[in-house]
């Protein structure tokens, strides 16, 4: 049989990560690779007893299809937590709860991009935009982020010498590189897009779990035409639900609508419902901070470690929030080396390589913290430090 797939499936690659985790689910092996919540941290029981309740007091009313939109009491509560958390005034009605906000990045492609539309990507980037992207069949224009966030003179120089439809920025503790965009540099870089047919994605899964410093702006605030926001449910209760939602003004809703609707009808209801019973049942607040109480404590350690173990030229960024951190190599060592070394002495992490469009052998890695508490940490990070010694 010839080529029967489409050259949109056929031209993005397979998830490197995935591919990398397989090396690494040998019990012996600290890994720093995956980019998952803590599973010690789920809301085990509480969610049990919201589903419980549920199902006790709805019965039928929960197995129906359901809008598109997503539950109204859900969007509702949402809104009222963007009010809350970040006094943004947020409209129910411009917020679409999605399959993940994974699903999201997929619909704003669906609905912007035609083949070779150009959108801006952060370098290192998220990877799953990349992907979702690349289905598009998009042309990516890579910008710098650095520890004080994306390199406004290459964004503006993106801006005027090519025509950009998307700009994909994660402004808050970004994976994988962990930093976050100052407070000076979010105006920079939403006084760049106003006044343009140019759309921000501020991807915010992990805003919440700050553990030092305070909140900054969101492009939502600044530039509210521009900018479709997206949030998610996965770190901050679980990722199983698949649940999260975007933001976006009535004319992009609108589109968006019917992206998801040929897509998927609608999000999962049952899970909106329970998630929705778990947030009524339960006080948030309190949950999010005991996250943020341990993901703070395993930074701690992973960056105290660092600095007893690494050489010295290795650099490192200092996130205040989130689950990673990101390392950058002296010279031209390639990760990938570090790594298959690195993998021999039972410790694992991600090199850079996939978190860039068009760049290979990076001196770059990711390091993730919050699935390892401090002692294994530790071990961890002293094994990576005696392969990186023998390297550098
Ligand atoms: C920046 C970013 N955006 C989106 C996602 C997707 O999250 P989900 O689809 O679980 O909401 C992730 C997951 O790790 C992420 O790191």
């Amino acid at each position: 049989m010839g080529n029967i797939f489409s050259d949109r499936i056929s031209d993005v690659p397979r998830s490197f990560i995935r591919d990398i985790l397989k090396l690494t689910v040998d019990e012996s092996i600290i890994s720093f690779a995956g980019g998952m919540p803590n599973r010690d941290l789920f809301p085990v029981k509480e969610i049990s007893a919201a589903t419980g309740r549920l199902f006790a007091e709805c019965g039928k009313d929960i197995l129906q299809y359901s809008t598109s939109e997503g539950y109204p009491g859900l969007r509702q509560w949402i809104a009222a937590r963007y009010k809350t958390t970040k006094n943004l005034d947020v409209h129910p009605d411009n917020i679409l709860i999605t399959s993940g906000s994974q699903q999201g990045l997929d619909l704003l492609g669906k609905t912007f991009l035609n083949e070779g539309d150009e959108v801006v990507i952060e370098e290192p980037g998220y990877l799953g935009a990349i992907q979702a992207f690349s289905v598009y069949k998009t042309r990516f224009h890579p910008v710098p982020v650095d520890t004080d966030g994306v390199d406004t003179a290459r964004l503006q120089q993106a801006l005027s010498d090519h025509v950009i439809k998307l700009f994909y920025s994660v402004p808050n503790f970004q994976n994988p590189s962990g930093i976050s965009y100052s407070e000076e540099n979010r105006r920079s870089a939403a006084g760049l897009i106003e006044g343009r047919d140019t759309i921000l994605i501020e991807d915010d899964p992990y805003g919440e779990l700050r553990f030092r410093g305070s909140g900054l702006s969101s492009f939502y605030q600044m530039v509210p035409n521009n900018t479709v926001m997206l949030g998610s449910f996965s770190k901050i209760v679980a990722p199983s639900f698949r649940i999260g939602w975007l933001v976006a003004r009535d004319e992009i809703m609108e589109k968006l609508v019917i992206a998801k609707q040929a897509s998927d009808l609608h999000t999962n209801y049952l899970g909106q419902r329970i998630i929705l019973q778990y947030l009524k049942d339960n006080d948030i607040d309190e949950h999010i901070e005991k996250i943020r109480t341990a993901y703070g404590k395993q930074r701690d350690a992973m960056i105290e470690a660092i600095g007893e173990c690494f050489p010295e030229e290795v650099r490192y960024t200092r996130p205040e929030g989130g689950m990673f951190l990101w390392i950058t190599l002296p010279g031209n060592l390639p990760a990938m080396e570090v790594f298959n070394k690195a993998v021999g002495r039972k410790v694992a992490f991600v090199p850079g390589d996939p978190f860039y469009v068009n760049k290979k052998d990076v001196n770059t890695l990711r390091l993730n913290f919050s699935c390892v508490d401090g002692d294994t940490i530790r071990i961890g990070i002293k094994r990576l430090g005696d392969v990186l010694k023998e390297m550098i």
